[in-house]
């Protein structure tokens, strides 16, 4: 691959909204790392994903320590790809990994105790290659240990110049308010949640959002096409190339329902009667929302990228648009 030269007009039509009250913007789009960018990935198209994200602006990439297959590899490869293309360019970028799931054996490797959360953080720098994250999370509630434990791991991380700032990822509006609580007493505020949210997942609306809105802390909403259903990509069975076929792990067959399908037809029809396409209303549609400081979504090709980005031409809706979708969500 030839020596890579940004686009000179990276910054010119991407949009940056404020996380909260804190000082960082993000690209109103970010780009997560959890599909194609493992070892089991080429390579080349990885890298690819990355510099054509960056040329149109998108200054977010989301990773977490057990992105990949094999878990960590897609920190690795992210790693890697950062060395050979961006060395110059790390203070354009937010970097954010996480840690919460199931990373190495035995009971130190999962979970939210302190002694996880260093050691995996330290682990995710090496591979990375960096010597700081700009935001790490809790990547999921522990029920295991005391939330206080799981904040103080979080405050300490910043301290140690490991990370500039946190976030809480899957926390519910209840656990997210007492963990807000927390790390502003300790004097870390949280600046994001990561919850997941899509037409499909309207959870994040009974309670969440407003916490945030009220609390000054932004929101970052994962899997915002529901793994590529929010697309017409299924609308005539499963295309090989899709998720579906290529991992299979997360997004399977046996979640392309009947029922859904025809929910993303009358979705589809919206979309089109509105002047776009599919995945674009489906990216507008969260980003409506003045509390959602970006949409952070997957792609497996670079054409994705610079396709999802049209949605920023159309952010608003009518009152007749929002009441068609929820009738056409509610279809059974
Ligand atoms: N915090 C958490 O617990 C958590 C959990 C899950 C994800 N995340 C984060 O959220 C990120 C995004 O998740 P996601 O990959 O599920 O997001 P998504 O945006 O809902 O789905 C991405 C998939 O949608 C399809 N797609 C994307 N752009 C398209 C376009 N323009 N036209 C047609 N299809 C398009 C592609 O599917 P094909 O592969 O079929 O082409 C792509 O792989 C992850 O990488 C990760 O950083 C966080």
């Amino acid at each position: 691959m030839s020596k890579y030269q940004p686009s000179a007009f990276r910054y010119q039509s991407m949009s940056y909204r404020r996380s909260g009250k804190s000082g960082l913007v993000f690209p109103a789009l970010s780009l997560g790392l959890w599909h194609n960018f493992g070892y089991v990935n080429v390579f080349e198209n990885s890298r690819n994903l990355i510099r054509t994200a960056f040329n149109h602006g998108i200054t977010h990439f989301d990773l977490a320590n057990n992105y990949g297959p094999p878990p960590g590899s897609a920190e690795s490869v992210f790693g890697e790809i950062l060395k050979l293309d961006f060395r110059s360019y790390r203070d354009e970028m937010i970097i954010s990994t996480k840690a919460g799931y199931t990373m190495w054996d035995g009971p130190y490797g999962d979970w939210g105790s302190k002694k996880y959360l260093v050691s995996s953080l330290d682990a995710s720098l090496q591979r990375m290659k960096l010597d700081y994250v700009d935001i790490f999370y809790h990547h999921r509630p522990d029920p295991g240990t005391p939330i206080a434990e799981t904040m103080q791991s979080l405050d300490l991380i910043v301290r140690q110049g490991k990370a500039l700032y946190v976030g809480l990822s899957n926390y519910t509006a209840d656990q997210t308010a007492e963990a807000l609580t927390i790390l502003k007493q300790l004097g870390t505020p949280c600046l994001i949640h990561q919850p997941k949210y899509s037409l499909f997942e309207r959870g994040p609306e009974s309670g969440l959002l407003h916490l945030l809105e009220d609390s000054g802390v932004g929101c970052i909403a994962f899997s915002p096409l529901a793994q590529g259903l929010l697309t017409d990509k299924y609308l005539n069975g499963i295309p090989v190339d899709s998720r579906v076929m290529t991992s299979g792990q997360f997004l399977k067959e046996s979640n392309i329902t009947t029922g859904k399908i025809e929910k993303v037809r009358l979705l589809n029809e919206i979309a089109q009667n509105r002047g776009q396409k599919l995945v674009h209303m489906a990216l507008s549609w969260i980003l409506k929302y003045p509390v959602v400081t970006s949409v952070l979504i997957g792609a497996s090709r670079p054409e994705q990228i610079t396709d999802a980005l049209l949605c920023l031409e159309n952010l608003t809706f009518s009152d007749e648009e929002l009441k068609a979708i929820d009738t056409a969500l509610s279809n059974e």
